[in-house]
């Protein structure tokens, strides 16, 4: 395995996201954002952590693609914190938070690294969650786009891929099915949150989620493609559902579960429509895209960033319709992680990651099968250690590399069957704020000492580092 046997041009990079890596939360003028005060309720992080220094790239940035740059990575997927933007959500501009972004662009190009910017990972300013509930408003469209295009303007002659939201489904369902993520809010049925209902407000979320990406690259197109010469898409996570058995309903199931998981987003936005099954299970309750809602939001892609990371069993569990629905009860659809026995590959730190590279492979020919040619970059991929091993322990990450190797080979299987992925990202270049499992988790390729915030590289980076080696000639 060597960067030769990818096709040419094939981009290497890797990803991050604002909150995750930038610490300086309450500083230099950013607004708060859900993230912010969700941090905060007791019990909610594993470690009962923040992200408001995490690993402190703001301050970094220079270091950390000077590392970037050693590594021989080509590009850098990384976020931008809308309320560093617009503290308020919309409004008043906060200068301090253009400069900042302005640095760190300016820098990777200099480094000679491709800048690819997502305008949103998990990170809605509080002002508009406050103002009108956030992504339950239709209101938020606007101010969404209006965003964007604020970056398109300042950042576009630079940046020249552009993504709207990360992992729209997580939003929708995290935060609003069963309330892992912020906002929290599901029906009292499914968790211990009161406010909201499980059974609709997800599929109102990812409506406005949709309209918002589709609002935004409009905006792009019209005013700003031709020029700046650019590209914007979105990033949808997706896991490989297998079916169990072979039996016509554990085959649906699995159906079932990748139409409720990638097609609920990816099938508006090259079809105008959602999935049959989505359209069939939810009924009333999904919202319908109006004709003029379907023309801008169908074809919205350039290209499409899919975040592999593990494959589960599927099966019919058999369960009657729930008096009470929700997201999840929707699918019915039961989740296995082993086979007669066998257990479906080695688990990481995080609970619901498995190593399981075949499934790499199966997730892009099923994209390409059913979503046709699309332009896609493998957005995020990568494994995580627990986070208090000792420095020499979390150094050797010999697992790691055999993800990462089982994975690419796998990946490279899939574009030589015809799948047009242009381009690769580890998640993630540094340990960093892992959510709810806070600091408890490591999905770095770089070490980082939460303390004293040096960074190491671990024989994963130095892995890469060959692997990408470019040609001297
Ligand atoms: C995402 C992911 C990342 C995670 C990574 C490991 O939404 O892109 O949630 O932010 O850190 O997937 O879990």
């Amino acid at each position: 395995l060597s960067r030769n046997v990818f096709p040419k041009g094939f981009i290497f990079g890797t990803a991050t996201s604002a909150y995750q890596v930038e610490g300086m939360a309450h500083k230099d003028g950013r607004g708060p954002s859900i993230w912010d005060v969700f941090v905060k309720k007791p019990g909610v992080i594993a470690d009962n952590s923040t992200g408001e220094v995490s690993v402190d790239q703001y301050h970094r940035y220079k270091e950390d693609i000077d590392l970037m740059a050693d590594l021989n990575f080509d590009a850098y997927r990384f976020s931008i914190s809308w309320s560093r933007i617009f503290p308020n959500g919309t409004g008043e501009v906060n200068w301090k938070g253009v400069a900042y972004y302005n640095r760190l662009i300016d820098y990777l190009l200099k480094k000679g690294i491709t800048p690819y910017a997502n305008l949103y990972h998990y990170d809605l300013p509080l002002a508009l969650e406050e103002r009108y509930t956030g992504l339950l408003s239709r209101q938020v469209v606007k101010d969404f786009a209006d965003y964007a295009e604020f970056c398109f303007k300042t950042f576009g002659d630079r940046v020249k891929n552009w993504m709207t939201f990360n992992e729209p489904r997580v939003v929708a369902a995290l935060g609003y099915d069963n309330g892992y993520f912020a906002p929290a809010r599901c029906s009292k049925e499914y968790g211990n949150c009161t406010a909201g209902d499980s059974g609709t407000e997800p599929y109102i979320v990812a409506h406005n989620l949709i309209l918002s990406h589709a609002a935004a690259a409009q905006r792009y197109r019209e005013n700003y493609q031709e020029k700046q010469k650019g590209r914007i898409g979105i990033l949808l996570d997706f896991v490989w559902y297998e079916n169990l058995t072979r039996s016509k309903a554990d085959n649906y199931a699995a159906q079932r579960a990748r139409d409720f998981h990638l097609g609920w987003f990816l099938h508006p936005l090259v079809y105008g429509e959602y999935p049959r099954t989505i359209q069939n299970i939810v009924g009333e309750r999904l919202p319908k895209f109006t004709k003029e809602e379907v023309k801008i939001v169908k074809g919205s892609v350039d290209f499409v960033g899919i975040n592999q990371y593990t494959t589960y069993y599927m099966y019919d569990p058999h369960q009657s319709k729930p008096k009470v629905p929700s997201y999840q009860q929707d699918w019915n659809a039961g989740f296995a992680y082993a086979k007669n026995g066998v257990s479906i590959g080695p688990k990481a730190n995080s609970y619901w990651l498995y190593n399981v590279p075949w499934g790499m492979y199966k997730s892009l020919i099923y994209v390409k099968k059913t979503y046709g040619n699309l332009n896609v970059i493998l957005s995020e991929n990568g494994m995580d250690y627990p986070g208090n091993l000792t420095l020499a322990k979390s150094l050797y990450d010999t697992k790691r590399i055999n993800y990462y190797k089982g994975y690419l080979i796998q990946l490279k299987k899939a574009i030589d069957d015809g799948a047009n992925v242009t381009g690769y990202f580890a998640w993630s270049l540094l340990d960093n704020f892992e959510w709810r499992l806070g600091y408890t988790s490591r999905f770095g390729i770089v070490y980082v000492d939460f303390k004293t915030l040096q960074r190491f590289p671990k024989l994963s980076a130095h892995w890469f580092k060959q692997l990408i080696a470019k040609d001297k000639k």
